[in-house]
């Protein structure tokens, strides 16, 4: 989707991040996010937001580890868990899945399959990549070098998001 298409100027976009438990990759994605958002000076063209599939840790902080790695790299970072809404269907023209099985979790609720993306076919050094590779893997279970790699992997791909919506 381009920013410059047929969509009235006024009418922000809207890029929804999602994953299973929502206090670890697709808040850390919305964070960078807008993050590279305000550095570019384009904050208010997006309506930006994240939630997760699952309703485990709805009304909940992020997962302290995710917290501490916004932390560790400077990144203004603030959160509340919430789920997946049907409501999100129409609000949000752009659902970021964090992996595959999220993405399919999307499908089987109605997300409309024109709107869902896997976060790092964004990745530009991905261009060609397809299958589990393209998944920004769960670091809930693992231990703190996850959270670093999820870092890692989420800036490339939000970066590479925000330029894809600019082109
Ligand atoms: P996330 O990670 O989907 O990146 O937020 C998870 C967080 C919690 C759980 C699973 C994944 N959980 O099973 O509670």
């Amino acid at each position: 989707m381009s920013m410059s298409g047929t969509r009235p100027s006024k009418e922000p976009v809207g890029v929804l991040f999602v994953c299973l438990g929502n206090i670890c990759r697709s808040p850390l994605a919305k964070a960078l996010f807008i993050h590279y958002a305000n550095e570019e000076g384009t904050i208010d063209r997006f309506d930006i937001d994240s939630c997760g599939t699952g309703d485990w840790h709805v009304g909940q902080d992020a997962d302290p580890r995710t917290i501490s790695v916004a932390i560790k790299n400077a990144l203004p970072f603030s959160h509340i868990a919430r789920t997946l809404d049907h409501a999100d269907f129409d609000r949000f023209h752009l659902i970021l899945a964090m992996d595959h099985a999220n993405r399919r979790t999307l499908l089987s609720r109605g997300a409309p399959k024109d709107r869902v993306h896997l976060m790092r076919s964004f990745d530009p050094r991905l261009k060609d990549v397809t299958g589990p590779e393209l998944d920004v893997p769960d670091p809930y279970y693992g231990g703190e070098s996850g959270f670093d790699l999820m870092y890692d992997m989420l800036r490339a791909a939000t970066r590479g998001l925000h330029a894809h919506l600019m082109r």
